[in-house]
C-alpha cells in the first residue's frame, strides 16, 4: 500500500488529488480512500504535474477535502475464467447475481492494460452466421468477425431484435456470447437474464451491466470491461465471441457526460471533442485475430429519429453493416420494423454471399427503390394510371415487404404468435419464387 496524497477538491464525480509521492500513479490506475477502501477512484489525467484528476467510480459520498488517498499500484482487475460464464457483472467486475466472494480466487485481468489492435490480421474467413431472421440473413448477413448495427429511435424494436438474434445464434458450438447493457433500463437486463435462463442459453453467456441507474463513469466503462473479458476468452481459451451491445449510443453519451464534468468544450452537435476516440477505443478491442473472432451486434439509439445525428453517423461509419429500424414502418404494423432501403451492408458481395444471393439482393433493392418512387406518383394520380409494368412491380414490392415480416421467438408470450426460423436456403428460394411468379404472371 502506498500513500498517494490528499483530496484537494471534489466536483461531482471529478476529484482532484494533490499527490505527495515522486512516482505518480499512472493514468487509469485505481486509488482508494484510506478510511473507506471500497471507494474507488480512477486517475484520468494530471494537471500541473502533481494534481491527479480522478473519477469517483463508485459515486461514493464519503469523500471529503483533505481525505487521505492510497493505492496498490494496480489497475482495475476483474475476474475471468470458465467460472464467470452464466453470470452477470457490473463495470468493475463485481458479480451482480452471486455472492461477492464467489470469484475471489478467479484469474484476474486488468481492464485498462495496454491493448494494441492486431494490425496485421486480415479477415480470413467469410463464414456466415445464420440468424434465421429473413430480413437480416438476406440484406445484412452476419459474417464472422464483423460489426453489425441495429439502429433506430426509441421503441422501434432494437432490443427485441437483439434478443431474438441472441436466442437464435446463442447456442453455436465453440462460441461464447457476451451481452453488455449500457445506459438502458435495468429491468431489461433482468428480462434478458430470465429469457436466456428459460431458453437454456445462460451457460454460454456472460453479461455486463452499466444501465441508466449507474453513474456516467460506470456507464462509460462497462463496454471496455466486457471487451477486456471477451478478449481473455478469445486469446486464452481460443473462443469465438458473439458480442452484443445494447446500446452503443449510450457509451458515447456517458463519455459525453464525463467530458462535460471535466469542463471540456463540446464540439459538433453538443458531443465531446473526444467522441471519435471514445468510440474507437471500444471498437478496436472488438477485433479478431488468429486465436478467435469477435462478431459484434450493436444497437444504436437515434436521438429524435435523426439519422444525421453526429454520434449516429460516427458509429455507423465504424460498422460493416447497419439494419435500420424505422418508426413509420413500425407504425404501419410491419415487424421487424426494418427500413429495407436504408438498411445497408458492405458485406453483400459476390465473394462473400455468392452470386445467386448477390444478384437477388440487387434485384429486390431495385424493385423496392421503384416502389418508393411509384408511391409518390400514386399519391398524385392514382394507381390506375400506372403502366402495366409499373403496376406489376408495385405489387411485387408489396409482396416482398409482406414476405419479410416475421414473428419472433422472444415475443411469443407477448403476442401469441409462434416464432419462426427460416434457413438461408429456404429464404433465398422463397424470394426467388416471389420474383419469378411476378414475371410469369404479369409479363
Ligand atoms: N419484432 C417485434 N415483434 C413483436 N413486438 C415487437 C417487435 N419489435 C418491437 N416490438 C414491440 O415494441 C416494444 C418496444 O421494442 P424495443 O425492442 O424495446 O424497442 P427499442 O429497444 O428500440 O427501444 C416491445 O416491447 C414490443 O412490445
Ligand atoms: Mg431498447
Amino acid at each position: 500500500m502506498i500513500i498517494v496524497g490528499n483530496i484537494q477538491s471534489i466536483d461531482g464525480l471529478i476529484v482532484n488529488i494533490i499527490t505527495t509521492i515522486v512516482e505518480k500513479p499512472p493514468i487509469n490506475s485505481i486509488l482508494f480512500m484510506d478510511e473507506f477502501p471500497e471507494v474507488l477512484l480512477r486517475v484520468i489525467s494530471y494537471e500541473d504535474k502533481y494534481i491527479a484528476k480522478c473519477i469517483n467510480l463508485t459515486g461514493s459520498h464519503e469523500l471529503y477535502k483533505g481525505a487521505k488517498i492510497i493505492t496498490e499500484n494496480k489497475g482495475l482487475n476483474i475476474p475471468v475464467g470458465e467460472e464467470i460464464i452464466g453470470h452477470v457483472f457490473d463495470s468493475l467486475g463485481r458479480s451482480i447475481d452471486s455472492e461477492d466472494n464467489k470469484f475471489n480466487k478467479s484469474e484476474q485481468v486488468d481492464v485498462f492494460s495496454e491493448i494494441k489492435p492486431d494490425k496485421k490480421y486480415r479477415h480470413q474467413s467469410n463464414e456466415i452466421v445464420e440468424t434465421g431472421i429473413k430480413v437480416i440473413d438476406f440484406f445484412t448477413p452476419f459474417v464472422k468477425g464483423r460489426k453489425i448495427g441495429i439502429i433506430g429511435g426509441a421503441g422501434v424494436g432494437k432490443t427485441v431484435l437483439t434478443t431474438e438474434i441472441m436466442h437464435n445464434i446463442g447456442n453455436k458450438k465453440d462460441h461464447l456470447t457476451y451481452f453488455v447493457g449500457i445506459g438502458e433500463r435495468m429491468r431489461e437486463g433482468h428480462e434478458l437474464f430470465n429469457t436466456l435462463n428459460e431458453k437454456k442459453l445462460l451457460d454460454s453467456t456472460v453479461m455486463y451491466m452499466g444501465q441508466m441507474n449507474e453513474n456516467a463513469a460506470l456507464r462509460s466503462m462497462v463496454g471496455l470491461t466486457a471487451a477486456r473479458s471477451a478478449r481473455y476468452f478469445r486469446d486464452e481459451k481460443k473462443k469465438n465471441i458473439l458480442f452484443f451491445i445494447d446500446n452503443i449510443y449510450r457509451h458515447v453519451q456517458a463519455n459525453n457526460e464525463l467530458s462535460n464534468m471535466i469542463g471540456e468544450l463540446p464540439a459538433e452537435g453538443g458531443y465531446q471533442p473526444s467522441m471519435y476516440s471514445d468510440l474507437k477505443k471500444l471498437m478496436e478491442q472488438l477485433d479478431s485475430n488468429d486465436n478467435g473472432s469477435i462478431t459484434t451486434v450493436q444497437s444504436v439509439f437515434i436521438p429524435s429519429d435523426d439519422l444525421s445525428d453526429p454520434a449516429v453517423v460516427e458509429i455507423s461509419q465504424q460498422l460493416d453493416a447497419v439494419i435500420v429500424l424505422s418508426r413509420s414502418v413500425f407504425e404501419s404494423g410491419i415487424l421487424p420494423a426494418v427500413d429495407l432501403l436504408q438498411t445497408n451492408s458492405s458485406l453483400i458481395s459476390e465473394e462473400i454471399v455468392g452470386k445467386v444471393h448477390y444478384d437477388l439482393v440487387n434485384q429486390v433493392k431495385a424493385i423496392l427503390q421503384k416502389y418508393e418512387s411509384l408511391k409518390g406518383i400514386i399519391a398524385v394520380i392514382g394507381e390506375s394510371e400506372l403502366s402495366q409494368d409499373d403496376r406489376a412491380d408495385y405489387h411485387l414490392a408489396q409482396k416482398l415487404i409482406e414476405y419479410f415480416k416475421q414473428s419472433m421467438f422472444v415475443t411469443e408470450d407477448l403476442n401469441g404468435s409462434p416464432g419462426q426460423y427460416v434457413t438461408t436456403e429456404e429464404n433465398l428460394k422463397s424470394i426467388k419464387e416471389i420474383l419469378d411468379s411476378e414475371i410469369t404472371n404479369g409479363r
